[in-house]
C-alpha cells in the first residue's frame, strides 16, 4: 500500500491528524471567529440578500476574465478607503494570497526576508524562490539587520520584508520597528494580518491601526475574511503600481476562480457591521484580556492564548479533559508549531462566566 511506511512513522509520535465534526453543544474556544460574526444569522440573511442582487450565484470565471462582479468592487473599495491604501485586490484564499505575493514579487535579483514563524503559505511559496529567501528570528528586529547586512544587492535588487500582524500561533504582536526598517532601507514591507485585521488597534484595522504607523507605498497588506470578517477569501492592500503588478503578474489571481460571490457578500455585510460596532467589539475584547490577566497574570498581545506544553501527550490529554467538560479549544501539534500548543481563542462572543469555566479547568 502507499505511504504504509509514513503513516506508521506519524502514527507512533502521535502526529497523524483527523478530520472531526464536533456536536454544537461545546463552547467553541479553537475556532479564529474573533468576533462571534459565524453565528449571526441576520448578517448571513442580509448578506443573501445582497448575493442576489447580482445575475450570477457563483463567480464563473477568474477575475481577469468575467468573474469579477459589483459586489468585489464594492468590498474592494471599502476596505482601501477604511485601510487608507490606494489599492485594494480580493482573492480566492490568504493561503493563495501569499503565494501570489511571493512568487510574483520577488524577482531574479531580489531578496525576501521572512520572519521565521510567517505562516505555512507563505513557507510554502519560499520554496518557489530558491536562494532569494533569508529567515530571520522570530519577532526579531536586530536578527533581521544583521542578516540584510550580510547580503550582497544588486543594483536593481528589490528587499521585500515578511511578517504576521499577530502571529498565529503565539499571538504575540509583530514589532512596529520592522515597519521603520522598510522605510529607511526603502524595502517593501508585507504585513500578513490574518490574526490581526478585525482584531487589533482602536479601529480595529490591525498592525498599522495598533501603531498609528501612516501609510506608506512600501506597505503591503493581506488580509483574510476567513477570521474576524466571518466569511472566507482574503485581500491584498497595497499601492497602485504593486496592485497593477499583482493582477498582470499574480498566478494565483490570474489562474483561479474570482472568490464567491456569496462569501464576497458575507464578507462586506460583515465588514461593515463591524465598522458600526467596533468600539463595543474593541471594548469587549480588552475585558476578555482582563480576565486572562487576572487568572492567569498573563498580558495577552491578542485575542490568542497559548499554553505551551513539553510534550504531546500531556497537551492532548488537557484537550481531551476540556472536551469532556465541553470545551473546545485548538491542540497543536508539531510542525505546526515548535512545541505543541493549546490554542484558545478569546471570542467576543464568549461571556465572562465561560472563560471563568475555562480557566478553573485549566487550572485543575
Ligand atoms: C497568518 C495566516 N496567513 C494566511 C492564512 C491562510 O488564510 P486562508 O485560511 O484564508 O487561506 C492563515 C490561516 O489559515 C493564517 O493564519
Amino acid at each position: 500500500m502507499f505511504y504504509t511506511k509514513e503513516l506508521k512513522v506519524l502514527d507512533k509520535s502521535n502526529l497523524l491528524r483527523v478530520r472531526k465534526i464536533f456536536s454544537n453543544s461545546y463552547l467553541d474556544f479553537a475556532s479564529n471567529d474573533y468576533l462571534g460574526l459565524s453565528y449571526n444569522k441576520k448578517l448571513l440573511k442580509k448578506a443573501y440578500k445582497l448575493a442576489k442582487t447580482i445575475q450570477w450565484n457563483a463567480p464563473r470565471a477568474s477575475m481577469l476574465v468575467n468573474g469579477y462582479s459589483k459586489l468585489h468592487l464594492l468590498l474592494e473599495q471599502k476596505l482601501a478607503k477604511i485601510n487608507d491604501f490606494e489599492s485594494c485586490i480580493i482573492f480566492g484564499s490568504g493561503f493563495l494570497a501569499n503565494i501570489a505575493l511571493f512568487e510574483s514579487l520577488c524577482r531574479k535579483n531580489d531578496f525576501l526576508f521572512i520572519d521565521e514563524e510567517y505562516h505555512a503559505s507563505g513557507i510554502l511559496a519560499t520554496k518557489l524562490l530558491q536562494d532569494r529567501v533569508v529567515f530571520f528570528k522570530h519577532n526579531d528586529e536586530n536578527d533581521l539587520i544583521n542578516k540584510m547586512k550580510n547580503i550582497t544587492l544588486k543594483k536593481d535588487s528589490r528587499i521585500l520584508i515578511a511578517i504576521e500582524g499577530i502571529y498565529s500561533m503565539s499571538g504575540d504582536i509583530a514589532s512596529d520597528r520592522f515597519a521603520d526598517i522598510a522605510l529607511s532601507n526603502n524595502a517593501i514591507l508585507i504585513v500578513d494580518e490574518a490574526h490581526s485585521s478585525g482584531t487589533l488597534g482602536e479601529n480595529l484595522l490591525g498592525y498599522f491601526d495598533y501603531y498609528k504607523i501612516p501609510n506608506s507605498p512600501n506597505f503591503i497588506k493581506l488580509g483574510t475574511f476567513s477570521k474576524a470578517y466571518g466569511s472566507y477569501g482574503a485581500y491584498v492592500l497595497s499601492s497602485n503600481h504593486i496592485a497593477q503588478y499583482l493582477q498582470t503578474r499574480a498566478k494565483p489571481l490570474i489562474y483561479s476562480t474570482a472568490l464567491s460571490t456569496f462569501d464576497t457578500a458575507l464578507a462586506l455585510v460583515n465588514l461593515n457591521y463591524i465598522i458600526k460596532n467596533k468600539k463595543f467589539l474593541y471594548k469587549k475584547i480588552q475585558n476578555n484580556k482582563k480576565i486572562i490577566l487576572k487568572q492567569f497574570k498573563v498580558k495577552l498581545d491578542s485575542q490568542i492564548f497559548s499554553i505551551q506544553f513539553n510534550n504531546q501527550m500531556d497537551m492532548i490529554n488537557k484537550a481531551n479533559l476540556l472536551q469532556k467538560h465541553n470545551i473546545l479549544v485548538g491542540a497543536i501539534r508539531k510542525p505546526t508549531a515548535k512545541y505543541p500548543l493549546l490554542r484558545i481563542i478569546l471570542s467576543t462572543k464568549h461571556k465572562k462566566k465561560d472563560i471563568k469555566k475555562l480557566c478553573n479547568l485549566l487550572k485543575s
